[in-house]
Parts: structure tokens; sequence; C-alpha cells
């Protein structure tokens, strides 16, 4: 019995050697270590070994079966890594991976969370109006007669149902008015359309922020002070600014904010960037009229409407507004 534990481990040693396949490898082992392997079928005469050999005979077959194992183990580390191997063949695995292509924020989205940040932080609240406007929230809450050349056709996207296309945020004041009592310090970021050619300075569609701050005893001093601070705040500390009267149907009074620009090698020119003033007190009464409650009269406050594509041109210094609905991505790319 003993040459045969031998003769099977060793028979067993030299076949495991030469396998080349895990399938193979399996094979081997159900056919020397399964049920009806030839090492179980030599440990099957250890009935017939007498009482005092079996200790000896035991081990020798618990040793080849340890060494067979072993062996089978090795052999299938081998082939494993033969596979891998092969696997990669061929391939660099210190090349850097292939890089997944990411989008990013437009330009226009960058300014607007930028500015929306800034002034969240003075203490404004989002709030939000809709597109498709009347003409009550665009122009007569607003104090701007029916002759007032903003509503005739030929500047404004009229539907067949007298409702119109915004042409400006400021709509979202007379909104937030009649949902709310002051005090009133809201801010609206959207879309604003007028009829407008398209060329390297105009868009039919485009964006605005608007703001409005209502309280009692709010001055000229107090929209100054807040505009200026936001605009440093974007540009940088040393921007200047300037305040020009202006005229809006409702503000009084009203100003354009122009915010100096040097370009390298150039002179500094002013560019107009909002428009603000303090809140004509027709507004007030009118959103009083409309709600049935004496909540605005006798209120002060300031409004503010900033083009979110001057600031983005400004910011990049880029000299066509066009390229910001052109969706280039050669052009986009630059703002990741
Ligand atoms: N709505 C004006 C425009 O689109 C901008 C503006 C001016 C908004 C004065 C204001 C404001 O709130 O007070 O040209």
């Amino acid at each position: 019995m003993k040459e045969q534990i031998a003769s099977v481990q060793a028979e067993a040693v030299a076949r495991i050697a030469g396998i080349t396949d895990m399938k193979g490898l399996e094979e081997a082992r159900v056919s020397i270590l399964g049920k009806k392997g030839s090492l179980t079928q030599v440990q099957q005469g250890m009935r017939n070994v007498p009482k005092e050999d079996k200790p000896v005979v035991g081990a020798l077959l618990n040793e080849a079966r340890a060494t067979i194992t072993a062996a089978l183990d090795a052999r299938k580390t081998a082939l494993q890594a033969e596979l891998d191997a092969a696997a990669v063949a061929g391939t660099d695995l210190t090349l850097p991976g292939a890089t997944l292509a990411t989008g990013g924020l437009h330009p226009i989205s960058l300014v607007r969370d930028e500015a929306v940040r800034i002034l969240r932080r003075m203490g404004f609240t989002l709030s939000d109006g809709p597109d498709i406007e009347d003409e009550w929230h665009c122009f007569d809450a607003l104090n701007t007669p029916e002759d007032h050349p903003a509503r005739n056709e030929k500047d404004t996207f009229y539907f067949d149902s007298g409702k119109l296309l915004r042409t400006q945020t400021s709509t979202v004041q007379a909104r937030t008015m009649e949902k709310q009592a002051p005090p009133v310090r809201i801010i609206c970021p959207g879309s604003a359309f007028r009829r407008d050619a398209i060329d390297a300075t105009h868009l039919s569609a485009f964006n605005q922020i608007e703001g409005l701050y209502v309280d009692r005893a709010v001055s000229v001093g107090d929209l100054k002070g807040t505009l200026e601070y936001f605009l440093k705040a974007l540009f940088g500390s040393e921007t200047a600014v300037r305040f020009r009267p202006h005229f809006f149907p409702f503000t009084e009074p009203s100003f354009e904010i122009d915010v100096q620009l040097q370009a390298a090698g150039q002179a500094p020119r002013w560019i107009e960037i909002a428009g603000c003033g303090m809140v004509n007190p027709a507004v007030f009464e009118n959103i009083d009229k409309v709600t049935g409650k004496q909540l605005y009269t006798g209120c002060t406050g300031f409004a503010f409407g900033i083009g979110l594509e001057r600031l983005a041109m400004i910011r990049w210094g880029i000299r066509d507004i066009r390229l910001l609905i052109e969706n280039d991505a050669r052009f986009l790319a630059q703002f990741h």
C-alpha cells in the first residue's frame, strides 16, 4: 500500500505539472482526489492494513493528499497568472486612463449663480414669476402708460390672447408685492424678451436679475451702497461705479449704473450695466389698489435690474453677445 500511495502521488504530481488549462486542472482534481479518484481508491485499502501499521499508512495518505492539493493550487496560480498576462498582452498599463468628457456650466449660469450668491449674502431672497405675463404686471402696475414705446407691438411679443412675453423681470416686483407685506427684499434672475433685431449687443431673448428692497425710510444712500458693494464683490474692490440720472416709469429718481472697464492697452471705458431707482410711489399705490390693502402706501424702497449677458461680457471680455447663444463647444469649453 505504501508503494501504491507513492506511485499515485508521483503520477499525480507529474500529471498536474503538464496541465495547460483550468478545465484540465479541475478534471485532474476530480480524477485523483474525488469520490472515485485514484488516491481515494487507494485509501479504501486502509481497512485491510494491520492495526499497528494504520498510523504510518494514514500519515502517508494525508501527506499525499496535501502534496497533491498543493500541486493543484500552485498550478492554478501559475495558469491564472498566464491568463492574466495574456489578457493584457500588448497593452501598456502605465498609460493614463481615458478621460470622460464632462460638461460645465454656461457662462450666463456662472455669473447668475455668483450674482445670486452675493445678493443672498446681503439678505435678499429669491422670488419668481412667469415668462408669459399680462400687461398689468409688465406695464400698468409698474406705472407705464398706455402710450409708452415699450408697450408697442414693434417692441414686445404679444400673444393673440393679449398676454405677452415679459420685456423685463421687473414684473416680479409687482407679483411679489401683491403676495406679501413689507418689508420686501427679493431678487429674481430670469429671462426677458424684446422684439429687437439680433446683433453683436442685442438678443431678443436675454436674462436679467431683478432686485427690490421695500421698507420704511429706505434712501438713495441704501441703493447706492448696496449696488456698489454688489458690483465690487463681483468685479473686484477697485472697480469704479457711477450712477447716471435716467428715466424709468416705475422709479423716481432713476439711474443707470455704469462700471469702468479697462482692457489691456486701452483707455478706460464706462459700460452701462443696470437700471435702478427709488420705487415710484405710484407703484405702491397701484399694488394697494389691486390688493385692497393699505400695506405699501407710505413705504419707501429701491429697485434694480441688471443684464446678465452684460455682466458675462464684461467679466470675460466677450465682444459679441451672440456667442452666448450659439452653443459652439469650442467657445463654451473655455469656461469649464
Ligand atoms: N426693467 C428695466 C429694463 O429692463 C431695468 C430696471 C430699471 C429695473 C430700473 C429696475 C429699475 O428695477 O428700478 O431696462
